[in-house]
C-alpha cells in the first residue's frame, strides 16, 4: 500500500527541459539557448536547456545568473581517471553545469548502459552536488505485451534508493520509447496513468518522495499537444528533444506548463 502523501501535489514546479541531443553545435547556435532565457518570463516553469558538452562551457558563462539552467546529456560514472573520451560529474559542475540527463532510451539502447550504471551515474551526479534527470520508459514491443510498468518499476526502482537520499533533488523523466522522434505522442491518459504509477511506485520507498519527486513526461512533446499532457495531475513537465531546437517552440511548450 502507497503511503499517503503529506503535502499537495500543488508544491512541485513545472520543469521543461530541451534535450538538443547531438544537433546545434556551433557557438552561434548558442542563440538558441539566449533566446529561450529572454522568452523565459512568460512562464513559471523552471527551464534547462541540454546542450552538445563542447559548448557547456560557453553555454553556463552566456546564461549564468539567468532564469535558464543547464543539463548535461551524459556523464562517466567514476570521479576521475584513465577513462579516455569521458566527463566526470566533478568536470560538469566545474563547467557550470546544473544538472545531468541520466540513462536517456538512447543511452540504454546504443550504449548499452544498464540499470546499474544508470545507479553509478546517478550516485556520482549527487556526489558532485550536481541534480539528475532519470530517464526510464518502455518499447513498443514492451508496451503491446503488456509489460509497460514491469519495465518501467524496474529502472525505477534501481534508482528510488539513492533520489531518496536526496529528495527533491533529482527527477524522473518517463520516456516511452515508442514515443520519442517518432511524432507519435502518449495520449494524456496514457501518460497520466504511468506517471501516477511510477507516484505510486515512489511511495513504496517513501510518501515524501513519491510527493515531492517531479515527473516529467517526454516523448514527441509539440506545442500542440503540451497543453493536455501538462494538464494531467501527475505530470510536472517536459523533457522536449525535436522541439526544443526551437526557441519558439519550446517556449510555446514551457507556458502550456502550468
Ligand atoms: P523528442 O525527444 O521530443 O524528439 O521525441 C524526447 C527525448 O528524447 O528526450
Amino acid at each position: 500500500m502507497a503511503e499517503k502523501k503529506d503535502t499537495p501535489m500543488t508544491d512541485r514546479r513545472p520543469l521543461i527541459a530541451g534535450n538538443w541531443k547531438m544537433n546545434c553545435g556551433a557557438p552561434a547556435d548558442l542563440a538558441l539557448a539566449r533566446a529561450v532565457a529572454s522568452g523565459a518570463s512568460a512562464t513559471s516553469a523552471e527551464l534547462v536547456v541540454a546542450p552538445p558538452f563542447t559548448l557547456l562551457a560557453q553555454a553556463a558563462s552566456e546564461l549564468s545568473g539567468g532564469p535558464v539552467a543547464l543539463a548535461a546529456q551524459n556523464v562517466h560514472q567514476e570521479a576521475s581517471g584513465a577513462y579516455t573520451g569521458e566527463v566526470s560529474a566533478s568536470m560538469l559542475k566545474a563547467a557550470g553545469v546544473q544538472w545531468v540527463i541520466i540513462g536517456h532510451s538512447e543511452r540504454r539502447q546504443y550504449f548499452g548502459e544498464t540499470d546499474d550504471l544508470v545507479l553509478a551515474k546517478t550516485r556520482a551526479v549527487f556526489a558532485a552536488e550536481l541534480k539528475p534527470m532519470v530517464c526510464i520508459g518502455e518499447t513498443l514491443e514492451e508496451r503491446e505485451s503488456g509489460r509497460t510498468l514491469e519495465v518501467v518499476f524496474k529502472q525505477l526502482d534501481a534508482v528510488a534508493g539513492a533520489l531518496a537520499e536526496h529528495e527533491g533533488v533529482g527527477v524522473i523523466a518517463y520516456e516511452p520509447v515508442w514515443a520519442i522522434g517518432t511524432g507519435k505522442v502518449a495520449t494524456p491518459e496514457q501518460a497520466d496513468e504511468v506517471h501516477a504509477a511510477i507516484r505510486e511506485r515512489l511511495a513504496l520507498t517513501s510518501g515524501s518522495l513519491a510527493n515531492n519527486t517531479r515527473i516529467l513526461y517526454g516523448g514527441s512533446v509539440k506545442p500542440g499537444n503540451a497543453v493536455e499532457l501538462m494538464s494531467c495531475t501527475n505530470i510536472d513537465g517536459a523533457l522536449v528533444g525535436g522541439a526544443s531546437l526551437n526557441a519558439e517552440d519550446f517556449l510555446a511548450i514551457a507556458t502550456a506548463a502550468k
